[in-house]
């Protein structure tokens, strides 16, 4: 099955607009749900109202979550409020809120937090720039090795990581990985997990491509990269264009 995250951002602002779109992406999930599962992450003000909308084979996510449990924080959203409203995958170390100041351990305590209720964390990892000595590599390695603390036991199994180079996401990118340079960095991701948990287990780990994912490039990243599935921003708002890529991968 491949996996299908939709990261919809800060978008839409309106709730009605929102509920139109969870329920064309339903319509999606629907038709192709004997190959791709679907994921739509929202924001947060939009949770409750999709929370009752949403049904299988659609699940509903995140698109971050507080590690803090002291319900005296104000402005925060914690891992049981998102479960409390049928959340059931969360993203964690997006670049963007990295870029905000989230660090490695505060991914990893987020990590922590989202496992203990039973909600999927998507770890974004990736570099800010390549470079040709390959330094790019430990700061990606980095952000493995912290949360691999967090994955001890059978824990590696309920999280997925999205390979996202920052350098490849959002309309400011100036182009995508090619599937070469995901296919190195995936198999460097499994490497680092197979160094600490052995190779049968890294090779179930789950990973995604993201970073201007569309209906025309994703079947190569599957095909070439070895990627289990995409995380997707501005396609995942356009109905017509995620069921293009829906199509695209599923055949
Ligand atoms: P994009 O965003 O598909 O619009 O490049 C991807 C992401 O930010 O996760």
């Amino acid at each position: 099955m491949i996996l299908l995250v939709g990261n919809w951002k800060m978008a839409p602002e309106k709730p009605v607009t929102a509920i139109d779109l969870i329920k064309k992406t339903l319509a999606i999930a629907k038709l192709f749900k004997n190959t791709v599962s679907i994921v739509s992450c929202v924001p947060y003000i939009h949770i409750p109202l999709i929370g009752k909308l949403i049904k299988l084979p659609l699940s509903l996510g995140a698109q971050t979550v507080t590690a803090e449990t002291d319900p005296a924080n104000t402005g925060l959203i914690s891992a049981s409020m998102l479960k409390a409203a049928q959340v059931t995958y969360c993203i964690v170390g997006h670049s963007e809120v990295r870029a905000r100041g989230e660090n490695n351990d505060e991914v990893c305590d987020k990590v922590s937090v989202l496992l203990e209720k039973k909600i999927t964390p998507i770890i974004c990892v990736g570099e800010r720039a390549r470079d040709a000595q390959g330094w790019y590599l430990s700061e990606v390695k980095d952000q493995i090795e912290t949360v691999l603390g967090v994955l001890s036991g059978q824990g590696y199994k309920k999280v997925v990581i999205a390979y996202e180079p920052v350098w490849a996401i959002g309309a400011h990118a100036a182009r995508e990985a090619t599937p070469t340079e995901c296919l190195e960095m995936v198999i460097y991701i499994r490497k680092i997990f197979a160094d600490h948990i052995g190779e049968k287990a890294a090779a179930s780990i789950r990973i995604l491509y993201g970073g201007s994912v569309n209906e025309l490039n994703a079947k190569v990243f599957l095909r070439e990269a070895k990627v289990q599935g995409f995380l997707v921003g501005r396609v995942s708002l356009e109905p017509k264009r995620l069921s293009a890529l829906a199509l695209a991968i599923s055949t």
